[in-house]
């Protein structure tokens, strides 16, 4: 009986998973392709050009016409590239162009593409931890995840930053124009913490990260930018220096530390007393019931291979993953030693929480 209802499938539902399964597995391939059509420029000179046969494009970019043919032919069942049959012509259309052309741009995918591809590019120490449970260091992983993560977070903070979030923080802008300090915590290659800096230029800038090459990658950018009000310290987050900061803050970091609250109580410490701590994490309900759709299916995927292992490498390896959601970060910003948290502004893909003493 028990076998019978096993073998019993419901084929509406059979054919509904497997098509969606179908046109997931589509993806994975339609992810690695756009990855390569990013690094060699395809989709950039294709925006450029506008409607054009594979071989004007494969001209364009020094590329082989018959691998630049399929690999259009394949984007274009994926509805990535616009064919039109009767010039045997492909393009962008503005929206394509959005997705896959436009560095920078929030809508631009190429670094969630970059650092998943750095991800199957290492797929056996992923099944190796897996296993066996333990955890394993951020700086593990395929130089991809670093470059990545950068690209597709940047846009986000370039957008929101100094526009929303931190003018959602009581008085903290005003402070900033006038001179402060700050410190990034996990700053990663310190996009957020050269943003800051250009904008609060009487204002000192201290960007943290215990990745010494995401340090050095973040000073080959503050010196690209000609920002000087900007300094960069190989340090883990729970030794932060007592400097007396009118505001530090993480972006989308805390989860990946090992000890949260040893971090969040030592930037407790390095704060003024009436500073302002600015957590930015993924956006998140405070349930698995509630994280139901395709965005959260991201962070859950990224957290699986990523955050909850970069977590366990560490000391304590609280592991909060990257759909902790606002209850349960509270409750480790309280412990740190933060009686009073909010959130004061959100993005789809973001949450802002402002912590005080
Ligand atoms: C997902 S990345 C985010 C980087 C950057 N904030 C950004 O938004 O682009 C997480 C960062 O946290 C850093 N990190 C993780 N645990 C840390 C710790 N205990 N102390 C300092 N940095 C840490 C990693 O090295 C990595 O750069």
């Amino acid at each position: 009986m028990c076998t019978e209802t096993h073998t019993q499938l419901d084929q509406a539902k059979l054919e509904a998973l497997a098509g969606k399964v179908l046109g997931d597995t589509a993806g994975a391939l339609g992810v690695l392709l756009s990855y390569i059509g990013d690094q060699t420029g395809v989709y950039r000179a294709l925006e450029e050009a506008g409607p054009c046969t594979a071989g004007q494009l494969a001209d364009k970019c020094g590329l082989s016409e018959r691998y630049l043919l399929e690999w259009l032919s394949a984007t274009t069942s994926l509805g990535y590239v616009t064919y039109d049959s009767e010039g045997e012509s492909f393009s962008l259309s503005p929206e394509q162009a959005a997705v896959f052309a436009r560095e920078g741009d929030p809508t631009c995918m190429q670094g969630g593409f970059q650092s998943i591809v750095g991800e199957f590019a290492q797929y056996e120490k992923a099944v190796d931890v897996f296993r066996s449970g333990e955890g394993r260091p951020w700086g593990d992983h395929h130089s991809c995840l670093f470059c990545g993560t950068d690209r597709f977070f940047k846009p986000g903070y370039n957008a929101n930053l100094l526009e929303h979030w931190i003018p959602a923080l009581e008085g903290v802008d005003a402070t900033l124009q006038a001179g402060g300090k700050v410190a990034d915590v996990g700053c990663g290659y310190g996009s957020s913490t050269i943003l800051m800096a250009k904008h609060y230029s009487n204002s000192m800038i201290h960007g943290f990260d215990f990745h010494e090459p995401s340090i050095v990658a973040a000073r080959e950018n503050a010196e690209k930018e000609g920002v000087s009000n900007v300094e960069f310290f190989v340090s883990d987050a729970a030794s932060m220096p007592d400097d007396g900061y009118d505001l530090a803050c993480i972006f989308d970091a805390l989860h990946d530390m090992g000890d949260p609250v040893g971090a969040a109580s030592s930037i407790c410490r390095a704060l003024k007393p009436d500073g302002s701590f600015m957590v930015v994490e993924p956006m998140a309900g405070d349930s698995l019931k509630e994280n139901q759709h395709v965005l959260a299916s991201l962070f859950y995927g990224f957290s699986t291979l990523v955050c909850v292992p970069t977590s366990k490498s560490q000391n304590v390896g609280l592991a909060l993953g990257a759909q902790a959601g606002q209850k349960r970060l509270t409750e480790v910003l309280n412990q740190a030693g933060f009686s009073y948290v909010r959130r004061v502004t959100e993005t789809p893909t973001n949450m802002v929480l402002e912590a005080r003493i």
